[in-house]
């Protein structure tokens, strides 16, 4: 594994950090409590040190999970990674911004953003108890909130860091614009953002800022949520509940797939699966701190924190870069 620096901050995080969205269960079609645990395991049993959550995911129950993961852990040797801003529970009274409409055993959850003060206050206080821990690693906002004014989010975040509830703090999903008007508050230390091989837009615009003002960038999605692995265009099936009946209809799977078979002689030759060359090439692009890589098992898991493993020569990223352009 390697560990890499997050901008300024004082964090080392692993560059495959463990994703735990899909653990949650809620849009992804439900995950096994005991297939969960054993992801984290064994992402920390291959050098996997930094977990990336959000009291959205499940709804408080990948919080949950991972807190009950690290019990008898070392928890100085780990990094806990999560976020506040999204509100499902009412206890924003309508306040903040609607986002949409979750589905969860045939309810439905209005989901806003919601980035008040007190309520970064309140998240934290419930994030720290699901978690099993008095400090959290990294605390990102979600998603902006445009009811809130950026400033008033990021005083509540430096109160955080001198309460040394959080030891840095982060943005998601942010614009080089509401980058720009945090930066006026507060030194961030990074913005978690989509990215990979299908999705580079980032490239454009936040990299080069974040380059120059020394801020992490935490990569999501970077198997585009599984598509990636080439397995939902072999055998695999999604269920009926799953986001990602909606979520892969913006890809052409034609190209996709051509994609896939351009690379899939590369990544036979290494020895390794497309979702690993797909992770290694995704850790070694231009201004890339970290990528999140989600698994729901202890195989994917595994495979997952040894793409670092993999070398590629000048020569072998260029024909990828090639074959991405077509
Ligand atoms: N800030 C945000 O707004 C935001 C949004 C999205 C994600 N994230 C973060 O980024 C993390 C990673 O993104 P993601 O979970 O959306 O998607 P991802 O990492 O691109 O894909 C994860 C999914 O791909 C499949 N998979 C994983 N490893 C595999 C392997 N080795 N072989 C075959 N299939 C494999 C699994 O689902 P199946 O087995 O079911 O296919 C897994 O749940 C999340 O967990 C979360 O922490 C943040």
């Amino acid at each position: 594994m390697e560990y890499r620096k997050l901008g300024q901050s004082p964090l080392e995080l692993s560059a495959i950090t463990y994703g735990a969205f899909a653990i949650g269960g809620a849009m992804w079609g439900g995950n096994e409590r005991k297939d969960s645990i054993a992801a984290i395991h064994a992402s920390i049993d291959h050098g996997v040190t930094s977990l990336d959550t959000a009291p959205f995911y499940g709804f408080g129950l990948s919080e949950e999970i991972i807190g009950e993961a690290l019990v008898g852990k070392d928890r100085s040797k780990i990094q806990i990674l999560t976020k506040f801003g999204l509100v499902w529970d009412g206890s924003n009274q309508g306040k903040g911004e609607f986002f949409f409409d979750a589905a969860e055993n045939g309810k439905t959850i209005p989901v806003y953003k919601y980035a008040a003060k007190q309520n970064v206050i309140k998240e934290v206080e419930e994030s720290l108890r699901r978690l099993k821990t008095d400090y959290i690693d990294l605390l990102q906002l979600h998603w902006p909130d445009a009811t809130t004014p950026i400033d008033e989010t990021m005083e509540a975040l430096e109160l955080l860091i001198r309460q040394g509830k959080i030891k840095a703090a982060g943005v998601s999903n942010y614009s080089l614009e509401q980058m720009e008007t945090a930066a006026k508050t507060i030194a961030l230390a990074s913005n978690q953002v989509p990215y990979s091989m299908l999705n580079r837009s980032i490239e454009q615009d936040i990299v080069p800022y974040t380059t120059a003002h020394n801020i992490g960038i935490i990569a999501y999605s970077p198997l585009e949520r599984g598509l990636l692995s080439g397995k939902y265009f072999a055998d695999a099936k999604l269920k009926a509940d799953d986001h990602r009946n909606g979520y892969f209809g913006q890809f052409n799977p034609e190209k996709v797939k051509a994609l896939l078979a351009a690379l899939q002689p590369l990544a036979a030759s290494k020895n390794v699966s497309l979702a690993q060359l797909v992770l290694r090439w995704t850790t070694l692009q231009k201004g890339i701190s970290v990528v999140l890589a989600g698994a729901r098992n202890a195989a994917q898991a595994e495979s997952n924190a040894k793409a670092t493993d993999i070398t590629l020569t000048a020569e072998e990223l260029q024909f990828m870069q090639q074959a991405l352009a077509k």
